[in-house]
């Protein structure tokens, strides 16, 4: 199968939206995002996606502040549950497929294995339960529909770890980072291309993808720095619980991708995908 001809992708101007619109280049793409219309409101967003009569819907837009969903749980479902109903309400009207992009954090991050794409989610965060809700309202609306799970995306211009690592290192000289909260690091450009793949197979279903291995953030703090050329910024690692914040983090939402995988669909290990990043963002100083 080839790449749908006519795509919209909504959170364009987001971290995954633009990764994803940098690649489209040769179909005819729809880029939403805020400014052209709030997923929240139905009478917006649903005539906007069915008079485009799209073949398929990449749905990335999302409510992201984790803590801030704590803080306005209403704010983070209207968005992320409402929001995502309202694109596979206009789905649903054209015969659209949908990719709904969720997060390794509907699991709650137990389990010692990392979690397969049919493993049960348990949301523990208002941020994760409003995502879970997305995934099955899409389910329960849409059957042409992929699911695709990721964790800790970053890409240049994003807000994100590793520029927040950056920022707070220049700032402070010295940091303090969670050892006990692991995940995959995932780079927007290659959860981008992935993904393009993905809806060229026709393959419907859920898929974990995320760049291959997995780490603690003191890990990801300390390879940020040495590739920043900022290995001489003392990083102490603490236990999350030292890390007072709104949102509880699953500590272990580690994903394997075995559905992509079996398609031949694998991301690069999550290094490379940090150098790239630094290649082609700031240079790097020292
Ligand atoms: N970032 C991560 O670490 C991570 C991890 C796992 C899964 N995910 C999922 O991956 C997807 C992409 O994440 P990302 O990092 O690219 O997010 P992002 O950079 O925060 O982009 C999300 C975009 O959605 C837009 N948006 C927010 N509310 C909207 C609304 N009511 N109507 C229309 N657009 C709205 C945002 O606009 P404003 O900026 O103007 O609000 C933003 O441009 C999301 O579904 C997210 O849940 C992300």
């Amino acid at each position: 199968m080839d790449l749908p001809e006519r795509i919209v992708v909504t959170g364009a101007r987001g971290q995954l939206g633009r990764a994803l619109c940098a690649l489209l280049t040769d179909v005819t793409l729809l880029a939403i995002d805020l400014e052209e219309a709030d997923i929240r409101d139905g009478d917006q967003i649903i005539p906007l996606i069915t008079e485009f009569r799209p073949d398929v819907v990449i749905h990335a837009a999302a409510w992201t502040d984790v803590d801030g969903a704590e803080r306005d749980p209403d704010g983070a479902y209207a968005v992320n549950a409402l929001g995502t109903q309202n694109v596979a309400l206009a789905c649903q009207q054209v015969g659209a497929a949908m990719l709904y992009v969720s997060t390794n954090e509907v699991f709650d991050g137990r389990a010692e294995e990392p979690y397969r794409e049919w493993d049960a989610p348990a949301p523990i965060s208002v941020y994760a339960r409003s995502k879970w809700a997305g995934e099955q309202i899409a389910r329960m609306l849409l059957n042409r529909l992929y699911i695709v799970r990721t964790a800790w995306v970053f890409a240049p211009g994003g807000n994100n770890f590793p520029s927040k690592i950056i920022a707070a290192a220049d700032r402070h000289g010295a940091l303090r980072v969670v050892d006990d909260e692991i995940g995959n690091p995932t780079y927007a450009p290659d959860l981008a291309r992935a993904i393009v793949r993905l809806i060229s197979t026709g393959r419907f279903g859920i898929y974990h993808l995320t760049n291959e291995g997995a780490c603690s953030r003191y890990e990801w703090a300390c390879e940020i720095l040495r590739m920043s050329g900022r290995e001489h910024v003392p990083v102490t690692p603490i236990p999350s619980s030292e890390w007072k914040r709104l949102a509880t983090p699953p500590l272990r939402a580690v994903l394997a991708n075995t559905a992509a995988a079996a398609l031949g669909i694998r991301l690069r290990p999550w290094r490379e995908a940090l150098k790239a990043y630094f290649e082609e963002s700031e240079p790097p100083r020292g």
